[in-house]
C-alpha cells in the first residue's frame, strides 16, 4: 500500500511482491535507476557552472548533435547498472548498438534487459529547460547463460515489466510503474532521498492541453491538421491551450497532472515521426495506459506494435483517453 512521504527504498522493500516475478532483481534495478538518476540530477544541477553545456562535436546514430550531458547522463546509467550486474543487455537512444552485460562469472544469467533515453531534451539544457532520462524494462526472451540478442530488445511495448521517468525540474521526480499503477517520488536535494509525492498518478479522462510542435504544421497529414483546428474553435471548453516545451518527458508529464494531449506525428519531413518507439514511445505509453491514459500511434495501441529494429522511430499520441480518441477519430476520417 503506497504511503505518502515514504521514501522509494521503503516502497520499493513493500512493493516487491507485486512484481511478477519477485526475486528481488527488479527492486535491485530500481535501486540502481534511482542510484544513476542521483548522479545525472547533480550533474544537471550544475550545467552552468562547469563546462558540461553545449555539444561534444559528435552525431549519435540518430543523426542529432550529441550534447555533452547527452554523454554524461549515457555514461552515468551505463557504468550504475553494469557495476551491479543486474541487466543482461542495455539499449540506448545514444549507442549505435545494444550493450551485453556478461554477469556473475561471464554466465550470461541476469534476467533483464533496459532500454533508455539517457537525457530527453537535450536541445533544452543550454537554455535551463527541464530535461529528462526515460527508462523501460523487460524480461529477456532468449534463455538466460546465453548471449544476450537483438530479438530480447525488440520485444512488443506490452511486454514491459516496468518503465519509468526521471524529471529534471523545478524539482527532480522519478515516476515510474511495474503494472501496478503509477507513482511519483520528490527527491529531497538536501538529503538525497526520493519521497512518494504523487501516489496513483492518473491522468484526467479530458483535458484542455494540447502539445504539438506547431512549426511543422503545413508538414503534418490532413488528419492531425484537422484535429488541430478542431483544438482552435471555440465551442464548450475549446479553444484549448497550447502547451509544448519540446522534452516529451515534462510535456507527458504536465499532461498527466493537468489533463492533455502529446502529438508528435509524422510530416512530409519525418516519414515515421521523429519519437523513438523504443526509447521514448513504448515506456511513456506503458505509464500512460497504467495512469488511465491512451497512447497510439494515430491507428493503433503504441504497446502492440511490433518493433523491427532498435532505433524505429513512430508517430506518437499519448495522454488524456477521450482526447487521444478525438484525434484517432480525426486520423480516421482523412484516411
Ligand atoms: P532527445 O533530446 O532525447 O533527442 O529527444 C528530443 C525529443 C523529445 O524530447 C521532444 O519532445 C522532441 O524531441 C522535440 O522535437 P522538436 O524539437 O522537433 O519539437
Ligand atoms: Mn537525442
Ligand atoms: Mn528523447
Ligand atoms: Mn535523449
Amino acid at each position: 500500500m503506497a504511503r505518502k512521504n515514504q521514501t522509494l527504498g521503503e516502497f520499493i522493500i513493500e512493493n516487491q511482491s507485486e512484481f511478477k516475478y519477485s526475486s528481488g532483481e527488479l527492486s535491485r534495478l530500481i535501486n540502481a535507476i534511482r542510484l544513476a538518476a542521483k548522479v545525472v540530477n547533480h550533474q544537471v544541477n550544475k550545467a552552468g557552472l562547469v563546462d558540461i553545456l553545449g555539444g561534444v562535436g559528435d552525431t549519435n546514430v540518430q543523426g542529432e548533435d550529441q550534447q555533452k550531458l547527452d554523454v554524461i547522463a549515457n555514461e552515468a546509467f551505463i557504468n550504475t547498472l553494469k557495476n551491479r550486474e543486474i541487466v543482461c543487455g542495455i539499449g540506448s537512444e545514444e549507442n549505435d548498438d545494444f550493450i551485453t552485460v556478461e554477469g556473475h562469472n561471464d554466465d550470461h544469467n541476469n534476467k533483464y534487459v533496459i532500454l533508455m533515453d539517457p537525457l530527453d531534451g537535450s536541445s533544452n539544457i543550454d537554455v535551463n529547460v527541464s530535461v529528462g532520462t526515460i527508462f523501460s524494462i523487460y524480461r529477456r526472451i532468449t534463455d538466460p547463460g546465453t548471449p544476450v540478442t537483438l530479438e530480447d530488445f525488440l520485444q512488443p511495448g506490452r511486454n514491459q515489466v516496468a518503465a519509468g521517468y526521471i524529471i529534471y525540474g523545478t524539482s527532480t521526480m522519478l515516476v515510474y510503474t511495474t503494472g501496478h499503477g503509477v507513482n511519483g517520488f520528490t527527491l529531497n536535494p538536501a538529503i538525497g532521498t526520493f519521497y512518494l509525492s504523487h501516489p496513483n498518478m492518473k491522468f484526467p479522462e479530458e483535458g484542455n492541453i494540447y502539445s504539438v510542435n506547431e512549426g511543422n504544421y503545413t508538414h503534418f497529414p490532413q488528419g492531425v491538421k484537422n484535429y488541430i483546428k478542431y483544438c482552435q474553435e471555440e465551442s464548450e471548453n475549446r479553444p484549448y491551450t497550447s502547451r509544448y516545451i519540446g522534452s516529451l518527458v515534462s510535456d507527458i508529464h504536465r499532461n498527466m497532472i493537468k489533463g492533455g494531449i502529446y502529438m508528435y506525428p509524422k510530416s512530409s519531413l519525418n516519414a515515421k515521426g521523429k519519437l523513438r518507439l523504443l526509447y521514448e514511445c513504448n515506456p511513456m505509453a506503458f505509464i500512460t495506459e497504467q495512469a488511465g491514459g491512451k497512447a497510439s500511434d494515430g491507428y493503433t495501441s503504441i504497446l502492440d506494435l511490433q518493433p523491427t529494429e532498435l532505433h524505429e522511430r513512430v508517430p506518437f499520441f499519448c495522454g488524456s483517453k477521450k482526447m487521444v480518441e478525438k484525434a484517432e477519430a480525426f486520423m480516421a476520417e482523412s484516411l
